[in-house]
């Protein structure tokens, strides 16, 4: 409850404008544990990093609720010549993207502009080995989401696509089982956005639990999962349902961000698990910084001691 309103808070205030400008002003040596940087070869460099500890890496071009049409075509050309610069550097690329950065719910040529970009997208990481995952917004997204998930799955298959579930929300277990028929690659994590009581559950260890139910549930139907998480209880339970059922350590992975329990990444990355860490960068970065700082109080800490450096 606490969390909650912890997040509430923060998510609230960083919403107000002049808060954002305050931010925007001082904050990018802040920002900058969190975002790799501001363009695709800053991103590289950073997966060049991750790799000497065993780390892959998951490129995320920032940038939400991106407004005109024009806009979000100009979004995923951006994310297309990210894909052009990692393969050129011998990277195979594997990036995420937000439906709504490339168009979702624009209709145009009579088609959902977030489908039409999302498919060139995943048509060029393709062509390059690669893989793209769709992440997962707000609550009034999902329906959408899942619907165009299923249609890109369809036209690519899914070692070239796949999508995330978030715990908090109440319907997300049917999600997944209405999903089983896809054999889906899926990332779990909790979920990220203030949402009401009416579609998420508002107690933490509500969350927590739902969140080990629906790992053990794409487990047991033989899916790969993507086990997004800094929460260090649920790595180990995972860890020992693997264990106990057999599951090896090439059918999962464990997903982290960049910048958060580095520790943590290498420590099972040495012990021989797949270790993912999801790489920001852009410039902007500044809804997804808020995101960050509204997960722990820590991270508000760290900022309000960077901002009184000044
Ligand atoms: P929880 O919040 O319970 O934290 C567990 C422990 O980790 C605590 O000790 C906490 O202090 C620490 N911790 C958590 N976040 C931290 C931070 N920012 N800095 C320092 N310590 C931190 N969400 C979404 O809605 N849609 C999406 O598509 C994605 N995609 C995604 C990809 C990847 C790779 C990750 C890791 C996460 C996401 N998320 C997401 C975000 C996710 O929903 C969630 O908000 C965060 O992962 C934080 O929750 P934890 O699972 O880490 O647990």
């Amino acid at each position: 409850m606490i969390d909650q309103m912890y997040r509430k808070a923060v998510l609230t205030v960083a919403g107000q404008k002049a808060i954002e400008n305050a931010v925007r002003a001082r904050g990018w040596g802040m920002a900058q544990r969190f975002v790799a940087g501001e363009t695709p070869q800053t991103a590289i460099q950073a997966v060049h990093d991750l790799k000497k500890d065993g780390i892959m890496a998951n490129l995320d071009l920032l940038g939400e609720f991106i407004e005109s049409p024009a806009q979000c075509t100009q979004f995923a050309d951006n994310v297309i010549t990210m894909l052009d610069a990692a393969h050129a550097a011998g990277i195979t690329p594997y990036v995420s993207i937000k439906l709504s950065s490339v168009g979702q719910g624009k209709t145009v040529d009579g088609e959902d502009l977030g489908l039409t970009n999302a498919r060139r997208i995943i048509r060029r990481a393709k062509e390059y080995g690669g893989f793209v995952c769709l992440d997962m917004e707000d609550h009034p997204r999902v329906d959408q989401t899942l619907a165009q998930f299923r249609t890109l799955h369809g036209e690519f298959g899914g070692q070239h696509v796949g999508t995330v579930l978030q715990s908090y929300l109440y319907r997300t277990e049917k999600d997944r089982d209405g999903l089983d028929d896809l054999s889906p690659n899926l990332r779990i994590v909790k979920g990220a956005y203030l949402e009401p009581e009416t579609v998420a559950y508002p107690q933490k260890a509500d969350v927590d639990a739902a969140y080990r139910r629906l790992v053990y549930a794409h487990m047991q139907a033989g899916n790969y999962v993507n086990v997004a998480t800094h929460d260090e209880s649920i790595i180990h339970d995972v860890q020992m349902y693997a264990l106990a059922h057999g599951i090896s350590k090439d059918a999962f992975e464990f997903q982290m961000l960049y910048g958060i329990r580095r520790d943590l990444q290498r420590n099972l990355a040495a012990a021989g698990y797949r270790v993912r860490a999801y790489i920001p960068y852009g410039r902007d970065w500044y809804p997804y910084f808020s995101r960050r700082i509204a997960e722990t109080p820590r991270n508000a800490m760290f900022v309000i001691r960077g901002m009184l450096k000044g």
